[in-house]
């Protein structure tokens, strides 16, 4: 039974390229209506004019840029998606390991996609709304066989648990939550040996958040839907 016919509403970070356009993209195609946030240069959103999409400068380092992005939008919130993320650069040993970058790695991709996911909470649909975190296999305690990759590997991880620390208190508000390795993707990050592309990934990421419920909240699974290891 269709309890309310209104438009969905989606937030997207890190938007202006990459996996977070082409989630935009396909969004709007799903009727949608899209909140995409950009960093500093709009990117492929500024070709893509679309009467439900609405644009957004939001870096999400700093909280005085994402409470009034949030104030703008407003409107209940369907879907949160935490895309915005960044690589650690190289393969360093453990003695190149940069404290610096180290730092910048874990402020963008675990706890900035707390802070806009506790931001957003009071705009989040209840009984109903999904919160989706891009993670990587690279997360994986499981999967670390080649190892390296410190930051970004440990980023991964704390983003997994900060999420299913959370699972839980938003279960109980209705909010489902979900970890989604979008696979090995062709672009800037994933360059361009990758097997995917991003339009074949968020197909899938796509397909698995509509079919995300309550019932199966926290689960860490890739853009085909398979269950991967912690
Ligand atoms: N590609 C892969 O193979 C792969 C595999 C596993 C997981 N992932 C994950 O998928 C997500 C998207 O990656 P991608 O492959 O699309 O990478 P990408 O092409 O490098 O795009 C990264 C996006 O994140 C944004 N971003 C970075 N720092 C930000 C900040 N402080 N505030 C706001 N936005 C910021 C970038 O904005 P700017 O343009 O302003 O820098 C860009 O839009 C990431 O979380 C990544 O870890 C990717």
């Amino acid at each position: 039974m269709l309890l309310h016919n209104h438009m969905p509403v989606a937030f997207v970070t890190g938007a202006n390229r990459g996996i977070g356009f082409e989630l935009v993209r396909q969004l709007l195609e799903q009727n949608y209506t899209v909140h995409a946030t950009y960093r500093s240069s709009m990117g492929g959103l500024e070709g893509l004019v679309h009467p439900n999409l609405h644009c957004h400068r939001m870096d999400v380092r700093d909280a005085s840029q994402i409470k009034p992005t949030l104030e703008r939008v407003s409107t209940p919130i369907d879907l949160l998606i935490n895309n915005a993320g960044i690589a650690d650069g190289r393969w360093a040993s453990v003695e190149e390991i940069d404290f610096e970058v180290v730092s910048n790695v874990m402020e963008v991709n675990a706890i900035a996609p707390v802070r806009v996911t506790q931001f957003a909470l009071p705009l989040l649909v209840k009984n109903g709304g999904k919160v989706v975190m891009i993670t990587s296999l690279m997360g994986s305690i499981e999967d670390c066989a080649s190892g390296r990759s410190y930051a970004y590997r440990a980023s991964k991880t704390a983003l997994n648990m900060f999420t299913t620390a959370m699972k839980s208190e938003l279960q109980e508000r209705g909010v489902a939550v979900m970890l989604i390795h979008p696979g090995w993707v062709e672009t800037d990050m994933g360059g361009p040996n990758a097997p995917l592309q991003a339009s074949e990934s968020v197909t899938g990421i796509l397909t698995q958040i509509n079919e995300q419920t309550l019932a199966t909240t926290g689960r860490f699974v890739d853009y085909a839907g398979n269950n991967l290891p912690w």
